[in-house]
């Protein structure tokens, strides 16, 4: 052969080289961003995850798990998802076929198996669904009618959620998420001073380190408070450990700056799972989400606002408002705070901080 003719070759086979290899990348990135979605029923209801069929198995991000109301963390050192229900604890480490299954009876580790790997994708850890479901002692089916799967846990979680306060008392509460910061929360504050009405405050608490005086404030001034996490994660995307560390870190700020810790929560985007639930009864904290949605976070104007306050509200009512949104004005909700205020008085209804309403709530329940 000449040498042009095996330069030529050599040229052909880099380029089939480079087009595999773009090939490859391409697909790998392809599926990296088309991942699957689909619902899976837990106790009747719809909750949907991505997830990666592998040789027939049903794989779902580890953290899916929470939804079951079991506890889901992650163990640097072993590189490896622990799973922790009242009765049972186990382990999946990452790309084995394997569980280290805790004996709470002698207190030893016991290899159980899996019938495929775990993976690790995009840094985050897949399980297979139906072998973990099994090991927590759930019952699971698969309807290929519908191509649907449904668990069902077998777990109780004592309900504490609240949206309004059952009480046929002209009462409302007004409350205020994501501060303390220096800019609306004082001119609320002077609003609600001038008119003499109290209301309640989320807190996140990285923002009391930044705002201590305003915190001060806020209480000093007879507004109740309650915890909206440290740094206000949603919730379901996080492991265990930190859902308790997020509550507790702010309830000992909180300690610190005010010298009171609240027994209300209200989680970041109103989300949480069964197994977030857990934590917080075990926390002995109360759950508060709302009954009326004024969006002020999306920087309605104070008439819309006013509008959709008049629309929804009723006794025992939640008015959920903001006094910090990253990036966005608040000037709306600032507006058309003492209008109603107005409104809601003219109405007869009476402003009350949310450890006054929930206090009346239990008052009727024993009466
Ligand atoms: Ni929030």
């Amino acid at each position: 052969m000449k040498k042009g003719a095996i330069q030529q070759q050599i040229y052909i086979c880099i380029m089939l080289l480079l087009l595999l290899f773009t090939c490859t990348y391409t697909n790998v990135y392809a599926q990296e961003s088309q991942l699957s979605e689909a619902p899976i029923f837990i106790d009747g209801e719809a909750v949907n995850t991505r997830f990666i069929m592998r040789e027939g198995h049903l794989l779902v991000p580890a953290i899916f798990l929470k939804h079951t109301g079991t506890l889901v963390d992650w163990n640097e050192e072993y590189r490896s998802v622990v799973f922790q229900s009242k009765e049972r604890m186990f382990a999946l480490p990452v790309e084995k076929d394997f569980t280290d299954d805790f004996d709470r009876v002698t207190g030893t580790w016991k290899r159980g198996s899996l019938s495929t790997e775990t993976i690790e994708f995009n840094g985050e850890p897949f399980i297979p669904l139906i072998d973990v479901v099994k090991k927590l002692g759930m019952n699971v089916k698969y309807d290929p009618k519908v191509k649907r799967t449904f668990i069902t846990t077998n777990i109780h979680i004592q309900p504490n959620e609240l949206n309004k306060v059952d009480t046929s008392s002209m009462l409302v509460a007004l409350t205020f998420d994501d501060g303390p910061e220096n800019h609306y929360t004082p001119m609320i504050l002077d609003i609600l001073k001038e008119k003499g009405v109290p209301a309640t405050f989320f807190v996140v608490g990285r923002e009391i380190t930044t705002y201590p005086e305003i915190m001060k404030r806020i209480v000093n001034e007879g507004h109740g408070i309650g915890n909206h996490t440290w740094h206000h994660p949603d919730l379901r995307k996080k492991w265990s450990s930190r859902i308790q560390e997020e509550i507790q870190s702010t309830q000992q700020e909180l300690q610190k700056v005010v010298g009171k810790k609240p027994d209300l929560f209200r989680p970041p985007y109103g989300a949480m799972t069964k197994a977030d639930k857990v934590i917080l009864n075990k926390m002995g904290m109360r759950n508060i989400l709302w009954s009326v949605d004024t969006l002020d976070w999306s920087g309605l104007p104070a008439d819309d606002i006013l509008e959709i306050v008049n629309r929804d509200i009723s006794p025992g009512g939640i008015i959920l408002q903001h006094n910090f949104q990253y990036g966005r004005l608040l000037d709306g909700s600032v507006e058309a705070l003492p209008r109603i205020i107005d409104d809601l008085q003219k109405k007869g209804y009476k402003f009350v901080t949310l450890q006054t309403l929930l206090a009346k709530q239990t008052v009727e329940e024993h009466s």
